[in-house]
């Protein structure tokens, strides 16, 4: 342990986050050990860029944005069969696996605990965890096989997660043959300064990192290779927080498959020009999505000669890939964005700080800035009657909240 100590005290040192230690006496020995571990696992170089990015002009501008072309799922007319014929054989072959990213803090729904563990007020009081889990179970029926479901926890809820499931026999769907957990990434948080936090608990302050980690965790999880022993092919990658998400669609599933592209993804038209949506584009050439917090209000509102919005193919985190795809992209690291977040932490004299202004940087890498390593993708416009009922605020804002979400739901199965 002592030669331990000093080598991080010298890694500290070099990156000027000697303060990390101040309080090591105190701690009990396991938590001594899981500091030096946090020490020894996290890459200072990257933190001091990603610093020193923050402290940089975000140049907004340089990348040519363009829009992107995509096909309306129910304007295909007789090439609708078509589709939706090949994705059915594609998924009766049991080459369909879903993934659902469940790692966020959901801290905009003020929830406590996992997002997924949500009651959205039905009568049922069915968990998004169970809504997703029951989809699942009837097309799978629909189409005679199981599709296995992955899900990305984080460190910070991958337990409650699991205990979740436990407490819920799975909801009928088996433990290891169609369910399994992977533990996504996470990177430290930082002030102003550049120094990293010190949490609750004396340790390191780490965040989940941002869905972008996902098709490394899934490649190093060992999950891609435990899919391609089941002879899975293509991989549908969605949000916890959509009660309507259809990770089964043979329509998607065939525009992908006729078309030779490795990803294919849905969208529904922006509601508006100023909701809290990524939407489809094209960066400098590539497929790619504008996060709402990063596009302009001028591109935002620009329309077409047609009235129609030229950036309004909103992205709904309803993403289909070609396992190969998968892992290419998670070979190359992705860019991350900052968060400005409030975050409690110990100070340099061991006093517990509550802000109540955020203080601290976030890092998060998103999972669409990965669509540039292919050249091509398909984005397949659906209805969102059909599709997009997400869960992200409390009721009292009024929109994406449990209210919105239970309506939306209970309409699509006619439950009134
Ligand atoms: C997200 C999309 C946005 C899209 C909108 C549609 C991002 C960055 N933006 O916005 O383009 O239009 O949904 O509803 O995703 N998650 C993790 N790990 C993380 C962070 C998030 O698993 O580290 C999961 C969450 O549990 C959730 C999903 O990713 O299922 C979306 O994350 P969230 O941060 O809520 O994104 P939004 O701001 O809602």
């Amino acid at each position: 342990m002592k030669n331990r100590l000093e080598e991080c005290k010298a890694i500290l040192k070099k990156y000027g986050q000697e303060h990390l230690l101040n309080h090591y006496e105190k701690l009990e020995e396991k938590d001594k050990e899981k500091l030096l571990n946090q020490i020894e696992n996290i890459n200072f170089e990257l933190i001091k860029n990603l610093y020193a990015n923050t402290k940089k002009e975000q140049k907004q501008g340089e990348d040519k944005i363009t829009p992107i072309e995509y096909l309306d799922k129910y304007k295909l007319y007789d090439d609708y069969k078509y589709y939706e014929n090949i994705g059915k054989k594609a998924i009766q072959e049991g080459k369909l696996a879903a993934v659902t990213m469940a790692g966020g803090q959901g801290t905009r729904l003020g929830h406590n605990g996992p997002k997924g563990t949500y009651d959205i007020g039905l009568d049922s009081h069915k968990s998004l965890f169970e809504l997703l889990c029951d989809s699942l179970k009837e097309a799978g029926k629909k189409y005679g096989v199981n599709i296995p479901w992955f899900i990305m926890t984080s460190k910070e809820n991958n337990k409650a997660t699991i205990e979740f499931f436990e407490k819920n026999k799975y909801f009928g769907y088996e433990k290891d043959k169609n369910i399994f957990f992977f533990i996504q990434g996470e990177l430290p948080m930082i002030d102003t300064e550049g120094k990293i936090l010190i949490g609750e608990n004396g340790l390191i302050k780490e965040a989940a990192d941002g869905h972008g980690g996902i098709y490394e965790s899934l490649v190093k999880s060992g999950m891609t290779k435990k899919m391609k022993q089941m002879g899975i092919e293509w991989v549908f990658i969605g949000g916890v927080d959509n009660c309507l998400v259809k990770m089964v669609d043979p329509v998607l599933m065939g525009v992908a498959i006729s078309k030779g592209v490795t990803v294919a993804c849905k969208s529904v038209v922006k509601a508006n020009p100023h909701e809290k949506v990524g939407v489809f584009c094209k960066r400098n050439g590539k497929p790619n999505v504008i996060e709402y917090s990063e596009i302009t209000e001028e591109m935002a509102e620009a329309c077409d000669e047609d009235g129609e919005l030229l950036y309004g193919e909103s992205h709904i985190l309803c993403n289909l890939f070609n396992i190969d795809a998968i892992e290419k992209m998670g070979a190359n690291p992705l860019p991350y964005h900052v968060a400005f977040k409030k975050a409690t932490y110990i100070d340099k004299d061991g006093n517990l700080v509550v802000p109540d202004s955020p203080n601290a940087y976030k890092f998060e890498a998103f999972l669409f800035d990965a669509f540039g390593e292919v050249d091509e993708m398909a984005v397949l416009r659906v209805k969102r009657e059909e599709e997009f009922a997400p869960v992200k605020n409390a009721d009292s804002a009024g929109v994406d909240c449990p209210k919105t979400a239970r309506d939306l739901y209970k309409k699509f199965y006619n439950l009134d």
